[in-house]
């Protein structure tokens, strides 16, 4: 019985410190909601691999999502933004 007890105060004690370490590491980045975005609805008529060797500016990207917006892509106006901004912030470093 007292030996049960003792493990469970380990267990407790054992559960605060992961969880404290947790929260003291740096949080990970957040991804651009426009990867997602990319990763799902521009590999379905070609590979993603086309998108990842393409390098746009802004404005090419956006002319080059209208064009696909054209081939059929179904996609809202404010994911076809995020799709955009992820692009051209991805190109640009
Ligand atoms: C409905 C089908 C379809 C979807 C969905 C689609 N594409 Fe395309 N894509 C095409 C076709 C067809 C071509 C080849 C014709 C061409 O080059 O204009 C192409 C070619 C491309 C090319 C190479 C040609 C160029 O203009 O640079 C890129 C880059 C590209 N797609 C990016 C994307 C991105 C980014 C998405 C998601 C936002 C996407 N595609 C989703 C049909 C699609």
């Amino acid at each position: 019985m007292k030996f049960k007890y003792t493990l469970l105060i380990a267990l407790v004690i054992a559960t605060m410190v992961l969880v404290g370490c947790g929260s003291s590491e740096p949080a990970a980045p957040t991804p651009h909601p426009g990867q997602a975005l990319v990763e799902t609805k521009c590999s379905t008529c070609h590979s993603i691999v086309q998108v990842n060797n393409a390098k746009y500016s802004r404005e090419i990207w956006d002319t080059t999502v209208n064009k696909m917006v054209m081939a059929g892509l179904q996609i809202t106006d404010e994911q076809k933004a995020q799709v955009i901004d992820y692009l051209a912030i991805r190109d640009s470093e």
